[in-house]
């Protein structure tokens, strides 16, 4: 798998790697600021759990890593996968989501073909672009995306679902909502609020806060994407969500009630520190996914409602200091001043 490091790879890692030691995962990671090894401390000396640091753009070294361990699955997660930085910095998007995923299928389809081959591409709902305020994201639903993060996305999408038609590589796709939880790195809104209300620092709103988003506690995906490679069908693609949309300021009040339950500041102090900031170019105003095809062909449905997950994500953030301190070193403060300076 690739990515392993990253917020979703490592939560499957630590789920997948204790309960099937019939398998052997390796971890094919850059380690880029997003990477962090303390996601994995859990499984780190487990026997059918490897770590290899090697970049997917890099053609040599992915042929070089395919011909030694041979897979006979990749499931890939690797991606940049932050909205505002593509919009700072598209390069790094093109290059990992799109060449780096080009990369892979193209060393993949060189090896022997088996019972179990399997290219799984992890992917997301804002290739769809924006909903109006009614409606959801079918599989069927045509691609619109408005950021270069979901521009490069949808196009890595394209080049699998091409694979699979001009070679007959078997592959399948998983589109999902918003993910949550543990060891997400905290500039994405639920763990950068979470952190900035325990702080008692500004948090910062785009816009009005009226855009949606429709949450999914990150085990549940991880559970889902397990699922779907054992019992979705070749070439298809299954959209994955929990029905659970959200206005951002919702969100955030949301977080400020749990933060205060969990540490006892009163939620009126830390309500008052909600701060209207500069919006998001591009930003789209709604997503919400149609889980249907997946629960009725797959038989996927999530295990956390948004109050439970969201209590067990605020509990991680309050018990594991050392990990946020450890992610907050090296670039995220210059992300953070280039980041919300313009905006406020
Ligand atoms: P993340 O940014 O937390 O982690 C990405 C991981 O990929 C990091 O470990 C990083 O080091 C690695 N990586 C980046 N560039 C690489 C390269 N060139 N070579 C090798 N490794 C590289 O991302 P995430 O939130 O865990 O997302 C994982 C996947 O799930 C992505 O493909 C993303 O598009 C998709 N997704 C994410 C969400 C979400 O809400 N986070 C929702 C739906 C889909
Ligand atoms: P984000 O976590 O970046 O995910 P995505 O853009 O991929 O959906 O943002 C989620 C929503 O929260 C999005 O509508 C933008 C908004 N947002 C804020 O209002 N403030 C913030 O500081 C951040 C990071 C996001």
């Amino acid at each position: 798998m690739t990515g392993g490091a990253g917020f979703i790879g490592s939560n499957f890692l630590n789920l997948l790697v204790p309960r099937h030691p019939e398998h052997r995962f390796i971890n094919v990671d850059k380690l880029t600021y997003a990477a962090n090894l303390a996601n994995l401390e859990p499984i780190g000396d487990r026997p059918n759990y490897a770590l290899e640091r090697v970049d997917i753009v890099d053609q040599a070294a992915v042929q070089d890593l395919f011909e030694r361990t041979r897979p006979n699955m990749v499931i890939h997660f690797a991606a940049e996968s932050h909205v505002d930085r593509s919009i700072h910095a598209p390069g790094a998007f093109i290059e990992t989501n799109i060449t780096g995923t080009f990369r892979l299928l193209e060393a993949f389809r060189s090896l022997p073909k088996g019972q179990g081959t399997l290219f799984h591409h992890v992917s997301t709902d804002e290739v769809y672009g924006s909903l109006g305020p009614t409606g959801a994201f079918t599989e069927e639903t045509p691609y619109d995306p408005s950021s270069p993060y979901s521009a490069s996305k949808a196009s890595s999408d394209h080049l699998v679902r091409a694979y699979h038609r001009t070679y007959g590589l078997p592959t399948k796709i998983t589109n999902c909502s918003n993910n949550y939880g543990p060891y997400q790195f905290p500039e994405k809104l639920i763990p950068l609020m979470i952190l900035n209300a325990i702080e008692g620092k500004p948090l910062p709103v785009y816009g009005k806060g009226e855009n949606v988003r429709d949450w999914l506690y990150v085990d549940d995906h991880c559970e889902a994407i397990w699922t779907v490679i054992q019992k979705g069908k070749i070439g298809e693609t299954y959209n994955i969500g929990g029905r659970s949309e959200k206005k951002n300021l919702d969100v955030v009040h949301a977080i400020c009630a749990l933060v205060a339950s969990e540490t006892g500041v009163p939620a009126k102090k830390l309500l008052d520190l909600i701060h209207y900031v500069q919006d998001r170019p591009g930003h789209d105003l709604r997503y919400a996914i149609d889980p249907t095809k997946v629960m009725h062909e797959c038989g996927f449905s999530p295990k956390e409602s948004f109050e439970t997950g969201l209590r067990k994500t605020v509990r991680f953030y309050l018990e594991h200091d050392r990990w946020v301190r450890d992610v907050r070193s090296g670039d995220y403060q210059a992300w953070i001043d280039k980041n919300y300076t313009k905006r406020t």
